[in-house]
């Protein structure tokens, strides 16, 4: 799939590397190509363009978010026509929230009018996004949210892709602020109680 990735800080070029090396052609969208993450990323996905947003999202099928969620609101008018791409909103509205609505997948859906919103790429750190596999253990878990059921299935076969154990449904749009709360408990328990960054959720079941 032709993927833009809007961003190139530590999400967005983890997401990438995973991407491109599963076949995927990626696309950053970016609102300065000089800039040191720009060109770091560029580094790191040797095949990527390095593109505006306006053109990265106009070469897409899938469209993912990795900027700060307040961002979302400038880029939207940036973004052209979006009702038939897939829009992954990976930010977390912790520090900062696109006002007045409570995540990026909110104004995203609001803004764009596109039903084909999927929260994903939220609850772990971009570490565990470059490399999802732990010894032992296999890929890590993964989780989307979004009332859309074929975006979520392309979201979760992404995810895979990247090399996920398996991308968890946490349901609808209402699940979606649900799904930012525990991306806090990652950071809780890796950051603030000090558990580290190399820590990660997998579901288990009997
Ligand atoms: N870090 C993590 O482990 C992690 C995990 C899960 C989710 N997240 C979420 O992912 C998002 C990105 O985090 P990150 O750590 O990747 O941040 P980062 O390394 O600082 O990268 C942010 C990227 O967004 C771009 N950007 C910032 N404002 C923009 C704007 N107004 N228009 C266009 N591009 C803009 C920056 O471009 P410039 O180079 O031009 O500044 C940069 O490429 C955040 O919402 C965060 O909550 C982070």
């Amino acid at each position: 799939m032709n993927i833009a990735v809007i961003g190139s800080g530590n999400v967005g070029s983890a997401l990438a590397q995973g991407l491109y090396k599963a076949g995927h052609t990626i696309f950053f969208g970016v609102r300065d190509a000089a800039s040191a993450k720009a060109e770091k990323a560029s580094g790191l996905v040797s095949n990527a363009k390095i593109a505006s947003v306006a053109e990265a999202c106009k070469q897409a099928d899938v469209i993912i978010i990795t900027t700060p969620p307040e961002a979302v609101l400038n880029l939207v008018a940036q973004m052209g026509d979006v009702s038939n791409k897939i829009l992954i909103d990976a930010t977390n509205s912790i520090r900062t929230r696109p006002e007045p609505y409570p995540t990026a997948f909110h104004a995203l859906k609001a803004l764009t009018k596109s039903d084909k919103v999927v929260k994903c790429f939220n609850s772990t750190g971009f570490e565990n996004m470059t490399n999802p596999v732990y010894p032992n253990f296999g890929g890590i878990d993964m989780f989307c949210a979004g009332s859309d059921k074929p975006s979520k299935a392309t979201v979760q076969q992404l995810a895979k892709d990247i090399g996920f154990g398996e991308c968890w449904d946490f349901g609808g749009d209402d699940k979606v602020e649900l799904l930012e709360k525990f991306a806090l408990s990652w950071i809780n328990l890796a950051i603030m109680q000090g558990h580290g960054r190399n820590l990660a959720f997998k579901v288990i079941k009997r």
